[in-house]
């Protein structure tokens, strides 16, 4: 994807594309991407999640020169059946390859979202966009977890370094799987990169994060 609109988070450029009626190479519009999610997705901390999830996705995208837009969906898109199976992860991102494959969207996304739930399927990780996924929506749970610690909590005042120590700290939002988030390394990057652009992209869409 092109920058045709400099100074635009990528999230309002691609939304800002979409209004245009510009091309839309991966099945799916944003718009019509996000509609779908608020019809399978309810609770608005999970849409925020998916939310953050995007924007991590469309930051690490743009570092690697990689395509923000189809990177973006995998992110938007990646809990769509959450509410379908009822937290049940050994069902989870089935229902969301049916949905997602009826509605034409791109072959890589359903497999990176698939992998993201890696253990059900019997398949290893193996793309950049897969690790990116796994690794980029778990950070998003760590972010918010430093935020909510900070005396303001605001996510602009949130510095990449308090997302490295609370990292190494195993006890501190201990269901978010450091592990999974190591996986930048598989993308070339180390963890202060990764956390840098991380947040970065979070602090980006702060109001609709209510960070
Ligand atoms: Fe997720």
């Amino acid at each position: 994807m092109g920058n045709s609109h400099p100074g635009l988070h990528p999230y309002e450029r691609i939304a800002l594309d979409d209004k245009k009626g510009g091309a839309m190479p991966y099945g799916l519009s944003r718009e019509e991407a996000l509609a779908l999610l608020r019809d399978y997705v309810k609770n608005e901390n999970m849409i925020k999640h998916c939310l953050a999830s995007e924007a991590v996705l469309m930051g690490l995208a743009e570092s690697l020169g990689e395509e923000a837009e189809k990177w973006g969906l995998a992110g938007l898109l990646h809990d769509l059946d959450i509410e379908v199976v009822n937290g049940d992860l050994s069902r989870h991102t089935i229902d969301t390859e049916k949905i997602l494959r009826e509605k034409g969207v791109d072959e890589e996304i359903i497999h990176a979202i698939k992998l993201h739930n890696e253990e059900i399927h019997g398949e290893k990780r193996t793309e950049r966009l897969h690790h990116a996924l796994a690794a980029g929506e778990t950070i998003t749970g760590l972010i918010i977890a430093t935020t909510l610690v900070y005396p303001d909590k605001k996510i602009g005042s949130v510095k990449a370094k308090s997302i490295k120590k609370r990292m190494k700290e195993k006890s501190f939002a201990a269901s978010v799987n450091r592990e999974t988030i190591m996986e930048c390394q598989k993308l070339g990057m180390d963890i202060d990169k990764f956390a840098e652009i991380c947040l970065t992209a979070m602090q980006g869409i702060a109001n609709d994060l209510g960070l």
